[in-house]
């Protein structure tokens, strides 16, 4: 079980439960299921709408390494939040940079926060 808050200037923090282990619980999903009002418009890592700032507030040291699709990278890269450098040492460090697409980041067994 892993804890998600979401935060935005505009609206006061949530913070929800998510089932870590289904392959398809995406944070846009776990969003919109908790009503919280995350911008999107494609949910297929097409527009960029979805652009999430994500970091990790588990008390465990070890960050967990997050799987993206090419599709993902090169839309981050298109948008301007990840430049090719940081995809690199992301690969060696096995870790996520910090901007997501909500609707391609699937929920792992750790407490984030997703800045929205
Ligand atoms: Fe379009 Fe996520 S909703 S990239």
């Amino acid at each position: 079980m892993a804890l998600v808050t979401f935060t935005s200037p505009e609206y006061r923090d949530k913070t929800v439960y998510a089932v870590a282990g289904s392959h398809t619980q995406t944070i846009l999903k776990l969003a919109l299921e908790n009503k919280i009002p995350i911008n999107f418009e494609c949910e297929d890592g097409e527009c960029g709408t979805c652009v999430v700032r994500v970091t990790s507030i588990d008390k465990k040291m070890e960050r967990m390494g997050g799987t993206m699709t090419e599709k993902e990278k090169s839309l981050l890269k298109q948008i301007g939040k990840v430049t090719t450098e940081q995809l690199e040492q992301m690969i060696v460090d096995d870790l996520p940079p910090e901007w997501r697409l909500a609707c391609q980041m699937i929920v792992r067994d750790e407490d984030i926060r997703v800045e929205y």
